[in-house]
């Protein structure tokens, strides 16, 4: 990517937008990041307010990006955050709630931008999935749904735009220590049959993502997708995101099913 190209991160204020944001700007990238937050700044970069569950929000911020800087290279779409329960304890408001900010906030971002990427004939969209979306985790299934649903979106929007230039690519994390843990939201009301099922495997989750490594990978990995001529459609980040697709692959999917419950303590 140009020395100066326009680059837009969703969700900048902490985690994996923050270090993108800071490795991008520091590369000479033009870089604007977002954050809900009123008065949030950024640390070489500048920050915009964004919500993205808000359509009005949505074209404020990418109308100032084009007013400031007038083109948009390349798009992050990176906001989102954990809900944690089990299905049955998710209210469907709830649900609605956590795919209006981590797939619908991504729709919204994407249909703002693309009028511009296409008048340009070339763009950059790089969503951020999870290991969640490729694999249903227990008492995060609301979370895995829609990041599965990224998955599926970006896949069928790689192809469609391709013709104008634009790429398309998922980068799809392991656990890494960022704000997520502590911003992890739960289900307002539990059910006691799964109270302890539930609290060991968070605790275990929230564990292995705060022990998780840094986000500045997620940052040069960025860097690299926007430096690839032509970049890949996934991009799988950390061991634990490369080593479990490939076990499910290798191993039945019965003795795959007693791993995962293994490791989140559900065989108890
Ligand atoms: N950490 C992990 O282990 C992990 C693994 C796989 C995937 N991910 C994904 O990585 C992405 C970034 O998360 P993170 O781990 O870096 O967590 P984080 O530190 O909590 O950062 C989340 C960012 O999203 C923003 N955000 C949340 N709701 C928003 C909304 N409605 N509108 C606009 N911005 C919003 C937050 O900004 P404000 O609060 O300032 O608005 C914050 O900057 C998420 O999509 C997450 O699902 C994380």
């Amino acid at each position: 990517m140009r020395s100066g190209a326009v680059v837009l991160i969703t969700g900048a204020s902490s985690g994996f937008g923050a270090a993108a944001a800071r490795l991008l700007a520091s590369r000479g990238l033009t870089v604007f990041g977002t954050s809900r937050r009123e008065g949030a700044t950024g640390e070489g970069f500048t920050m915009l307010p964004l919500d993205v569950r808000s359509d009005a929000s949505v074209a404020a911020c990418v109308d100032e990006v084009i007013r400031r800087a007038g083109r948009i290279d390349a798009l992050v779409n990176n906001a989102g955050y954990t809900l944690a329960g089990s299905v049955e304890e998710t209210a469907i408001e709830e649900a609605k709630a956590q795919f209006d900010t981590n797939f619908f906030g991504m729709t919204r971002m994407v249909r703002a931008v693309l009028p511009i990427m296409r008048a340009q004939r070339e763009g950059r969209i790089v969503n951020v999935s999870s290991l969640a979306g490729l694999i249903g985790l227990p008492f995060h299934a609301m979370y895995s749904a829609s990041k599965f649903a990224i998955e599926g979106l970006s896949e069928g929007l790689r192809q469609e735009v391709r013709r104008f230039g634009i790429e398309v690519s998922l980068i799809e994390p392991g656990d890494f220590k960022t704000g997520a843990t502590a911003g992890r939201e739960r289900v307002a009301s539990g059910l006691a049959d799964y109270a302890t099922a539930r609290e060991r495997a968070i605790e275990i989750m929230a564990r292995a993502e705060q022990s998780g490594p840094d986000p500045i990978l997620f940052a040069r990995l960025l860097w690299q997708i926007l430096a690839a001529k032509r970049p890949r459609l996934r991009y799988r980040l950390g061991k634990d995101a490369v080593w479990v697709p490939r076990a499910r692959k290798l191993i039945p999917e019965s003795a795959f099913e007693w791993l995962l419950r293994d490791e989140y303590k559900l065989n108890e």
